[in-house]
């Protein structure tokens, strides 16, 4: 059931992080990208982990991609596999960056995790339109199309995301539920089975990462959706970490995932990123020093079970985070610094502290 990594042998590079290990702890915020230690990449398929990032054409520079083709062993398209940025026009694709991420990815022995087959935040405007008894027959088209186009170059999907209401009571009411009904979910995960048997099927979501009303909501769907034997793989916990109330309990994070996988689930976290909004108070110094032991806290928590299979940052710089495009929209222009690399692709301590678990042994 758990998809994994091959080890690789990785003595000489633990003995480098090791070293490198001092590091963290220094007052930089950054340091020299020649000087970075051993590959987050490396440590993480020592583990059987992946260890990816999302990516934007705004950072696929010559500079950015060879960045993430050292770092990562798995890229996810931040934007450009959702359906309003593909089919945008009804019956008329656009696979031009979303292709060119497979292509990098395949060149660099990167995996690619689609992202995301059936999302209300990303349908295109002309699916508003057509009447409602058309809907499903769309949506089950753009799965096909997608799934389709990329079979056998997409290791896993996330087929759905963010179905549950932020209350943690019900099933959202979106496009796709008509008034809260769950039956979108179990024909998307079906559908995608049989368009793709050997891709690994996700369910994703936001805030249920640790324990409480959402993420108890999330483990009984996914308890009731495979006792009626509904293909789900694998469970995405987003970690969007953006201010201090928002920062779960490592150990919560950790018993969440163990249940889920006692379901016979692998679990991933999906979308980490840790704003410096969740540490108000002190110097930059601290802030970035608090980053990244919080990264570390919750990576620690997570990497030694059974059943997880690895973690996605969303993004990799600071030069582009959807968290500034966030504050713009509350009237906020400072920029946000939430990611594993400063604006020049400089490692940051975040950056060791995600070294630093990886390259503990097992
Ligand atoms: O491409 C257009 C550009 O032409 C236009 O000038 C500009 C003006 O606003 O918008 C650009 O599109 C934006 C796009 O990001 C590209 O950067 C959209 O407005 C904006 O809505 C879109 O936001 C994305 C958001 O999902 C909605 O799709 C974020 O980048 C992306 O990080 C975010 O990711 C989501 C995950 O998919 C699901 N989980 C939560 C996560 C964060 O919201």
């Amino acid at each position: 059931m758990f998809h994994r990594f091959g080890v690789w042998t990785t003595v000489g590079i633990l003995a480098v992080v090791m070293a490198r290990g001092a590091a963290f702890g220094q007052s930089e915020g950054a340091e020299s990208a020649d000087d970075s230690g051993a590959p987050l990449r490396a440590l993480a398929e020592a583990r059987g982990l992946h260890v990816g990032a999302a990516v934007h054409p705004a950072t696929m520079d010559d500079e950015g991609l060879a960045l993430l083709a050292k770092q990562f062993n798995q890229v996810t398209p931040e934007n450009h596999m959702k359906w309003s940025f593909l089919e945008r026009r009804r019956g008329s694709h656009d696979w031009t960056v979303a292709d060119r991420i497979v292509d990098f990815a395949e060149k660099n022995g990167m995996r690619v995790k689609g992202h995301a087959l059936i999302w209300h935040g990303s349908v295109p405007d002309w699916f508003h339109k057509i009447p409602d008894e058309e809907r499903w027959r769309a949506a089950s088209e753009h799965i096909t199309a997608v799934m389709t186009r990329y079979k056998g170059r997409v290791h896993s999907w996330d087929v759905v995301n963010e179905a549950l209401d932020d209350d943690g009571r019900r099933i959202r009411d979106t496009v796709f539920s008509e008034g809260g009904r769950a039956d979108y979910i179990a024909r998307a995960f079906r559908l995608a089975r049989e368009l793709d048997p050997e891709a690994k099927l996700i369910y994703n979501d936001y805030g249920c990462e640790g324990l409480g009303k959402k993420s108890n909501l999330q483990y009984e769907l996914m308890a009731d959706l495979l006792k009626a034997k509904v293909p789900i793989d694998e469970v995405g916990l987003q970690m969007h970490i953006l201010g201090p109330e928002g920062i779960p309990n490592p150990a919560d994070v950790a018993a969440n995932a163990r249940r889920l996988t006692r379901l016979g689930l692998s679990v991933n976290i999906s979308e980490m990123d840790v704003a410096l909004a969740a540490f108000p108070g002190g110097t930059m110094e601290e802030k970035l020093r608090r980053q990244a032991e919080l990264y570390q806290e919750i990576l620690a928590a997570c990497v030694g079970i059974e059943g997880f299979s690895g973690v996605t940052f969303w993004g990799y710089t600071d030069r582009n985070t959807w968290v500034n495009g966030l504050n713009a929209r509350k009237g906020l222009h400072e920029p946000e610094a939430p990611l594993l690399f400063d604006r020049s692709l400089k490692p940051k301590l975040a950056f060791f502290g995600v070294q630093r678990v990886l390259s503990k042994t097992p």
